[in-house]
């Protein structure tokens, strides 16, 4: 964990550096343990439904444990994406059509065909990413936050797509405190891009349930990693930050461009989605949900992608249609994150853009 010289408003910035994990992102503590119990069982090969981290880490530990490893991704996806994916020499599958069904056919099919399939919210991806909320836990309670830091932090803010990293935080909080190891819980919240925002729907709305959203529902965001409509562990995700006291909000892409900048010139690269959470931070002090004097953790859940040129082999195959549109974004958040002291001003080191828009989404990354 880091505490950068980061401030929103008062209240003090801890980051949960992700990026630094063997392939770059949280998805490495899922994979790690789903490659174990597959080896555990003897299973020849693991799969997963994603174009992004998720993919990329599930090929590189079942390369690391000599398993198999199908991923199944959409047609359209992007190239360095394709490119990092396929440094670990797995099979890849393109699918052209509506690839958010293959999440469940996924799990539906994987054993028929020998391959277990671990997806966003499969039950040992999320014990495995567990260990993100325990580490978080672990550094407070140790007083790595720094000598005014609390024993927990107050708040721990974290993007949700799938919702199977949100679930996993919530089972770390209970269970820490229901082992004594916890006098005072954080608060969850979590935080989605506004052009693809089904959970903070939800919540806005009071339902008890996240639904679908529709094709025209959705826009496009540079927090492409994070866009999935159709969250299977949505409704957990609701849950756990309604329980905790916490919330989920939406944030447009100006201000996730924003966040990203300011912790690039904290010393910090993190993708798109993994800046929403100091993006949220900042909406959620300006509402008052967060007070000053607060220490709040984010988690940035991977470094992101770079361009390449290497050739990549896969196989496209064909299902049902898919689409979307723009759907509106919502106003910039007023508050700041600024450096301490005051006075001192973030190195804005955004001179480029370090990942493009994108236009598709779907459950799983
Ligand atoms: C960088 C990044 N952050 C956050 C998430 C959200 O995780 P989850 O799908 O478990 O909600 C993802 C999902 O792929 C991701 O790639």
């Amino acid at each position: 964990m880091r505490t950068p010289d980061l401030d929103v408003d008062g209240a003090r910035v801890h980051v949960k550096v992700e990026g630094t994990n063997p392939t770059g992102s949280f998805k490495d503590r899922g994979s790690a343990v789903g490659v174990a119990a597959a080896l555990a069982a003897g299973t020849d090969a693991v799969g997963t439904v994603s174009h992004g981290n998720m993919a990329a880490s599930m090929a590189a530990h079942a390369a690391g444990a000599d398993l198999d490893c199908v991923v199944l991704v959409p047609a359209d996806i992007p190239t360095a994406r394709l490119e990092r994916i396929a440094t670990y020499g797995p099979r890849i599958l393109r699918v052209d059509g509506d690839y958010g069904r293959l999440y469940h056919d996924a799990l539906a099919l994987g054993p028929a065909a020998g391959v277990e399939f671990v997806n966003s919210d499969s039950p040992l991806r999320v014990a495995g990413q567990k260990t993100t909320t325990l580490e978080l836990l672990r550094a407070f309670a140790a007083g790595e936050a720094g000598a005014d830091a609390p024993a927990a932090p107050d708040a721990v803010v974290m993007p949700v797509s799938s919702g199977g990293h949100a679930s996993a935080a919530w089972k770390a909080v209970r269970e820490a405190t229901a082992a004594g190891l916890l006098d005072d819980p954080p608060r969850l919240y979590f935080v989605q891009a506004a052009a693809c925002a089904p959970v903070a729907r939800a919540y806005a709305r009071g339902d008890d349930a996240v639904t679908r959203l529709d094709a025209d529902a959705v826009g496009e965001t540079v927090a492409y990693s994070i866009a999935n409509p159709d969250p299977p562990s949505g409704t957990r995700a609701l849950a756990a930050a309604r329980d905790t006291g916490g919330a989920v909000v939406a944030v447009d892409d100006a201000a996730i461009r924003d966040a990203q900048c300011d912790l690039a010139g904290a010393g910090l690269r993190v993708e798109a989605a993994s800046a929403t959470p100091l993006a949220a931070l900042r909406r959620l002090r300006a509402e008052g949900a967060v007070d000053a004097g607060e220490h709040v953790a984010c988690v940035a859940t991977g470094v992101g992608y770079g361009g390449g040129s290497m050739s990549v082999d896969a196989e496209t195959v064909t299902r049902g249609n898919s689409g979307r549109r723009s759907a509106p974004s919502e106003p910039r958040p007023r508050a700041t994150a600024r450096r301490r002291p005051r006075s001192r001003r973030p190195a804005r080191a955004c001179r480029s853009r370090p990942e493009l828009s994108r236009r598709r989404s779907w459950p799983g990354r």
